[in-house]
């Protein structure tokens, strides 16, 4: 039997993760955040003192490297060596780090037998920047998944004040717009809508909108 697959495009902060889990509650699909795994990869870098830049520093890394996903209620959790790092991997410099990471091929060549693998066992929802252009093209239904820069880096600094953090609003716009720019402008499989992707965008939407949103366009291509 074939599995399904929904793959799930966008910038950073467009909310693709937490849609993405919320709509794989709701199918039964397991969710896969592909995110999480080139954190992963950034912070071997990082632990390793590579710069995450250099493909000749990362690369070597690559060999041998003991990366793991797994789920413990329901949520994924990533394991770099043994060690639970689904923490650690948030961190704001690793954020940076995984951007640049991911811009290097063999980083890339080497996630996407890893990501393909769990789309041929299970029925998945799988976000990223290059999963209905790349990872899965022939997904059962691809959707890029956007909001303005203004209305992301607002979302996450309200996140980020929920959590008692400190954060500057200008400094939040910066970041997201130099992570786009990089994600859009690396050679190897950028950040782009697949020609057959529907376009949804939520920057007016709230989370519930864009949850009925996303829905429909799941069912105007899967029977459910
Ligand atoms: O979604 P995220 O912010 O956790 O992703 C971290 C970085 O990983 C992001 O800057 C780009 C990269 N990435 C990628 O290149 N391809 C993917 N499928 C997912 C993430």
């Amino acid at each position: 039997m074939s599995y399904r697959s929904i793959a799930i495009d966008g910038p950073a902060g467009a909310g693709k993760s937490t849609l993405a889990r919320k709509l794989a509650e709701k199918l039964g699909f397991l969710y896969v955040d592909t995110g999480a795994i080139y954190r992963t990869v950034a912070l071997k870098a990082l632990w390793e003192k590579a710069d995450p830049a250099d493909p000749v520093q990362v690369v070597p890394l690559l060999e041998g490297l003991e990366i793991h996903m797994d789920y413990e209620n329901g949520e994924q959790k990533m394991y770099l060596e043994g060690e639970d790092v689904s923490a650690a991997i948030r961190r704001h410099k690793v954020s940076g780090a995984a951007s640049q990471v991911s811009a290097i091929p063999e980083v890339r060549a080497f996630l996407l037998e890893f990501q393909r693998k769990l789309a041929r066992e299970r029925d998945v929802v799988m976000d990223g920047r290059d999963i209905g252009t790349v990872v899965l093209p022939n997904a059962d239904v691809k959707v890029f998944l956007t909001a303005a820069p203004e209305a992301r880096a607002q979302r996450r600094l309200l996140e980020l004040e929920q959590r008692g953090e400190q954060a500057d609003f200008d400094a939040i716009l910066r970041d997201i717009q130099e992570r786009d720019w990089q994600d859009e402008h690396r050679s190897i499989a950028p950040l782009r809508q697949a020609a057959d992707a529907a376009l949804l965008d939520t920057t007016s939407l709230n989370l519930e909108q864009s949850l009925e949103a996303l829905l429909s366009l799941v069912k105007e291509k899967i029977a459910l």
